[in-house]
């Protein structure tokens, strides 16, 4: 297919996974394999902007996640922490920071740091870039319910009110558009709650590559796939 039929999703969701398995390979430890996935991101991220594509979340840690050894849950949010700097050129690029999931449990530092990105980078136009952290798509369907409640209490909505659309500006990525692609490198084929929401019509793709070694062509193929893809949104054609 020529690049010009491409058809570019608004909104592309990964499930960054492999990093332990691509490490171990290589008989080095599971977080050298979280290191090289940063690579793997920075990267995608570039790809993304470069095809146009205007949001993408990655899935980065779970709120299952914490369930992992002690060790490798500290160095994942050091290098959370330490790779906030450096994930997209804050001088001279013009995307976007975002994070969802629940912030309450991670490290303040972190926490001021999400923060710090966010507030930076709010009025930049290009690709919004979402990261998921301590997110579980359960959770979020739990917190926007709350949210929902709390408001319900305060005399701003209603019982007759809820419908999908307002439900939907309850949850972290109310004011986002819902996913198009999502895609998940590794070889399983699951959602492992992500997104239980946003992919209602998402198009799936799974790869068997290991996250640290996805990048530009593997982006393209999915993409490729994406575009064959016949989507009717329940209608019939
Ligand atoms: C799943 O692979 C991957 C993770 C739980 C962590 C993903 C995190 C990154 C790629 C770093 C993101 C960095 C920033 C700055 C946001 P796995 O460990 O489950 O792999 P396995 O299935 O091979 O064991």
């Amino acid at each position: 297919m020529a690049s010009q039929e491409l058809q570019i999703p608004k909104h592309v969701a990964f499930i960054m996974d492999g990093n332990g398995r691509w490490a171990k390979k290589r008989f080095m430890p599971r977080t050298y394999g979280h290191r090289k996935g940063v690579k793997a991101l920075k990267r995608t991220i570039r790809a993304l902007d470069e095809l146009g594509v205007e949001y993408a979340t990655f899935y980065a840690f779970s709120t299952e996640n914490w369930k992992r050894p002690a060790d490798e849950v500290t160095e994942l949010m050091k290098i959370f922490d330490e790779q906030l700097d450096g994930l997209v050129q804050y001088e001279n690029e013009n995307i976007r920071l975002r994070f969802i999931g629940d912030r309450d449990g991670l490290p303040q530092t972190l926490r001021d740091k999400m923060k710090h990105y966010e507030e930076l980078s709010e009025n930049r136009t290009g690709l919004t870039v979402i990261i998921a952290i301590n997110y579980g798509g359960h959770d979020e369907l739990c917190r926007a319910a709350k949210k929902m409640l709390l408001s319900a209490k305060d005399g701003f909505i209603s019982e007759s009110d809820i419908t999908p659309e307002l439900y939907k500006s309850f949850l972290d990525t109310g004011d986002m558009p819902n996913v198009d692609l999502m895609i998940r490198t590794g070889g399983e084929i699951r959602i492992s709650n992500f997104l239980l929401w946003q992919i209602a019509y998402a198009e799936l793709y799974f790869c068997d590559t290991l996250w640290p070694d996805f990048g530009k062509s593997e982006l393209i193929k999915a993409v490729t796939e994406y575009s064959r893809r016949d989507r009717r949104f329940g209608r019939i054609k």
